[in-house]
């Protein structure tokens, strides 16, 4: 279990928008570019893809691997008509299995990412359950597929959001941490992910970066389906701008699939498309979407989350900041629009990098020890200065961060 594959998860909230057709030819496509790929039926509902590859008798399921009876999940590893394609099936003989505890769904999560191929494709299934955003939220690569209809956008932005939400909430390491989540304004429909992360940064700086470095390091892709008429493609466009402004992540439409009789009786006929055409536009969208997905860095993106967790298991370590000032940071906010991390800047003449810089303060972080309460001159790679002053700091082994935030000017000034 060391070959580390790229793991894909396929999900949308909605019911019957496609899921497991998008999860099977994307499957296919990326065992006909020539990875070893495994397509897992992780819809623990009600589980098809088996019979969408026109595979009869399943012997090994998932539910084998949960119920003790393999301990590896690569032995329920079942050959298809697809040169390079395996697929684990969904266990259809147990209804219900829909609600598996912990405990075991962390079992499944990391035999998935354990699975000894190069690209594993996981189809989560319809809903917002935790089980199915954790198996969501455990792929490198995250895919909502959804078709233009308003309702399916709905479940697929809600099914994104709860998705962005859980792997947030999963960073918490104590009960104020996930406390400070929890407020209920913040998950209102109106509120933007930005002010659950500021929030959070009002008393806890260091998580807040964590928070941010984990909504950095991970995005979210699109499939639009059953496309009828060109324009349609636009609300997918709409939707991918509305995920980044409203969740903070990264967000890209793949591609888009016209809705067709031939990808509808493929179903019937219990043979995915992408076993026999290779030049029709049904074709061309999976093999483009096939190339994007693997020019993509999977090990970079797992280092990233990573890092994340590493962050954000420290931060408790540290004291809690006071709550900021109201204060007129707009240099700093005019130098990141977005958020610039790891921005080169030098305190007093020495050099240190600037990292989640926002309207309240940034954080930087330097190979010097410094002090709470003192104040420093800190300028930009473009010549601009601030005075700041910290407001809490952390020493790791080789550095030290610390919040700052702009320093106030004396009385009178
Ligand atoms: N591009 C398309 N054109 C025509 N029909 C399609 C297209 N995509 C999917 N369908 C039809 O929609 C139905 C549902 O597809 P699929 O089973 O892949 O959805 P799903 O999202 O996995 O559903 P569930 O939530 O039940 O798992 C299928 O019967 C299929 O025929
Ligand atoms: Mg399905």
């Amino acid at each position: 279990m060391s070959s580390n594959p790229i793991v894909v998860g396929v999900g949308g909230g909605k019911g019957g928008v496609g899921k497991s057709m998008v999860a099977a030819n994307l499957a296919i496509a990326l065992a006909q570019a020539g990875r070893q790929t495994v397509l897992v039926d992780a819809d623990l509902g009600s589980p098809n893809l088996h019979s969408l590859l026109g595979i009869e008798k399943v012997k090994l399921t998932v539910e084998s691997l949960l119920n003790h009876e393999i301990d590896q999940l690569d032995l329920a590893r079942m050959p298809t008509q697809v040169a390079n394609l395996s697929l684990v099936a969904g266990s259809a003989a147990a209804p219900g299995s829909a609600n598996i505890p912990h405990t075991q769904k962390q079992k499944l999560m990391r035999h998935i990412a354990g699975l000894d191929a190069q690209v594993v494709v996981v189809d989560v299934g319809a809903g917002t359950s935790f089980n199915t955003l954790d198996l969501f939220n455990v792929a490198d690569v995250r895919v909502v597929v959804t078709t233009p209809q308003l309702t399916a956008l709905q479940n697929a932005y809600g099914f994104a959001k709860s998705a962005v939400y859980r792997e947030l909430r999963s960073l918490a390491q104590n009960k104020e941490q996930a406390e400070l989540m929890e407020d209920p304004r913040l998950s209102m429909e109106t509120a933007k992910l930005q002010q659950l992360v500021a929030h959070v940064r009002a008393r806890q700086p260091f998580f807040a970066a964590a928070l941010r470095e984990a909504l950095d390091a991970r995005q979210l892709y699109v499939i639009g389906n059953c496309v009828l008429e060109e324009k349609d493609a636009n609300v997918f466009h709409a939707f991918v701008r509305m995920v980044r402004d409203f969740l903070s992540v990264e967000c890209e439409v793949l591609g888009q699939l016209r809705s067709s009789r031939r990808a509808h009786d493929s179903v019937n006929r219990r043979r995915p498309l992408m076993i026999d055409e290779k030049d029709t536009d049904f074709a061309l969208v999976f093999r483009r979407i096939c190339d994007r997905i693997l020019t993509l860095d999977a090990k970079a993106i797992r280092l990233a989350r990573r890092r994340a967790e590493e962050r954000a298991a420290q931060a408790p370590l540290e004291p809690a900041a006071p709550a900021p000032l109201p204060a007129d940071l707009d240099a700093y906010s005019r130098t990141a629009a977005r958020r610039e991390t790891g921005l080169m800047a030098s305190l007093d003449g020495k050099s240190v990098i600037v990292q989640d810089v926002t309207e309240s303060g940034a954080l930087i972080t330097s190979d010097e020890k410094l002090t709470v309460g003192a104040r420093h001159t800190l300028t930009l790679s473009d010549g601009r200065t601030h005075p700041i002053e910290i407001r809490a700091a952390r020493e790791g082994n080789v550095y030290s961060s610390m919040f700052v935030e702009p320093a106030r000017k004396a009385a009178g000034q």
